[in-house]
């Protein structure tokens, strides 16, 4: 390939046949992505800083697509980092920023993947991507699919609320309800499909795709000016996130433009805590659990097949830690975030701020640390998460007097 973009087996170093061959046919490992970027110069970091894109594909030479022509781009990246001081203050940790990733192009962190995934789709010629989801990869694929001009076809188990699947059908994408268990029927059925039809593989299988998280580690340093953050906390279910930061921050110390890197953390919900432990028990491997209801839907994930193994080694690599919580945590975090700093995350990615406060709490966190907590999902995304009572919504009479009661109550 002409831009040094090669698959190879991260266990046993095989490589594939093709470009389309996702799985390691020795050992079943996913297949990680190698992008040659050693020749790249200080200079050309500079070049990168200044670019007037602002979207991911400012940082082109990290990503595996060949030509540039390929690039399938709703604007994504470059989301604000913002330095959240009345959270910080309340959280005893002045040093506190957050990633609003709910400012992507279809409301969360999926978009950096698939921005990617799907030029990489358009590039092998593709013309029709798939995802099996209930919520935030099922919109992203699908509206990238349609800036790519693919068509799109999600899986969803039955049961999922229209309300989960409305943002993909509006970006033109098939749906099609599987009258079966998500992680195990509507799984398999999946693996068909593209077997049989030939489609292009969105899930976290895909390495291609897995590559565009990267893009955080890019931004932290630009954001930053140089500043590395001590730690950089991310909601995690399948594990790219962790994985793929890690790697980024990797790939800019190996070029000599960082000296160190963060302390990375998973953060997770107890209903679905697989990473967390695995961590624990001092595993290489995530032991698959049955992942139970939690408010932290996105995250519900209870087997991180793909990468989860990888995040648990860039955990342990980055000296960080991985951190399982209440629902009442999370909701917690969740208002604080809305109500401190002005920023709707969805309960899923408020996980992050939770976490901060625990470690904070605990002293594993220290009060000068510099943190970095990413809010990876939008909260109108679960808006019914938000519980407002009766009586506030129950209406006034339209008199001051009868509004001096209301506040009084409300406020009180
Ligand atoms: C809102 C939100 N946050 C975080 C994640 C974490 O995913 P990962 O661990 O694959 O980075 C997801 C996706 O599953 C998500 O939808
Ligand atoms: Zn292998």
């Amino acid at each position: 390939m002409g831009r040094g973009i090669s698959l190879r087996c991260p266990s046993c170093g095989e490589s594939p046949a093709s470009k389309t061959v996702f799985h390691c046919v020795r050992c079943k490992r996913i297949l990680e992505v190698n992008v040659e970027i050693a020749h790249l110069t200080r200079a050309e970091f500079r070049t990168m800083r200044e670019s007037r894109d602002h979207s991911i594909w400012r940082w082109f030479e990290f990503f595996p697509v060949e030509d540039r022509g390929s690039i399938v781009s709703l604007g994504e990246g470059s989301t604000p980092l913002i330095h959240a001081a009345r959270l910080g203050e309340r959280l005893h940790i002045p040093n506190l920023y957050l990633k609003n990733d709910t400012v992507l192009p279809t409301g969360s962190l999926k978009d950096r993947s698939n921005s990617v995934g799907l030029s990489v789709g358009k590039e092998l010629g593709f013309t029709t991507a798939t995802v099996m989801s209930t919520g935030n990869a099922a919109a992203s694929v699908a509206a990238y699919s349609a800036a790519a001009g693919l068509k799109s076809v999600v899986l969803v188990p039955k049961g999922t609320a229209p309300s989960k699947i409305i943002q993909a059908r509006a970006y033109g994408a098939t749906v099609i309800v599987v009258d079966g268990d998500f992680d195990y029927e509507v799984a398999k059925l999946y693996k068909a499909a593209i077997q049989e039809f030939g489609w292009y593989d969105c899930l976290s299988s895909n390495p291609y795709r897995d590559e565009g998280k990267k893009s955080y580690a890019y931004e932290f340093v630009d954001q930053l000016d140089g500043r590395i953050p001590d730690w950089v906390i991310h909601p995690t279910a399948g594990g790219t996130g962790i994985y793929a930061m890690w790697k980024g921050f990797k790939e800019f110390l190996s070029l000599g433009w960082i000296e160190r890197a963060p302390k990375l953390v998973a953060a997770q919900s107890e209903a679905a805590a697989p990473i967390v432990a695995a961590l624990e028990k001092g595993l290489t491997d995530v032991v698959p659990v049955v992942a139970r209801e939690t408010v932290a839907e996105s995250i519900q994930v209870g087997n991180p097949v793909s990468l989860g193994w990888r995040a648990l080694a860039a955990l342990r690599e980055s000296k960080g830690t991985a951190v399982a919580l209440s629902d009442d945590e999370i909701l917690e975090a969740q208002f604080l975030t809305g109500s401190l700093e002005g920023i709707f995350a969805e309960p899923a990615a408020a996980t992050s701020a939770a976490v901060a406060k625990k470690l904070r709490a605990s002293g594993v966190i220290g009060f000068d640390d510099l943190v970095v907590c990413n809010l990876t999902g939008h909260g109108l995304k679960q808006p019914e998460a938000v519980r407002i009572p009766d009586s506030e919504l129950a209406p006034i009479e339209p008199t001051l007097e009868a509004l001096r009661e209301q506040l009084r109550h409300s406020e009180g």
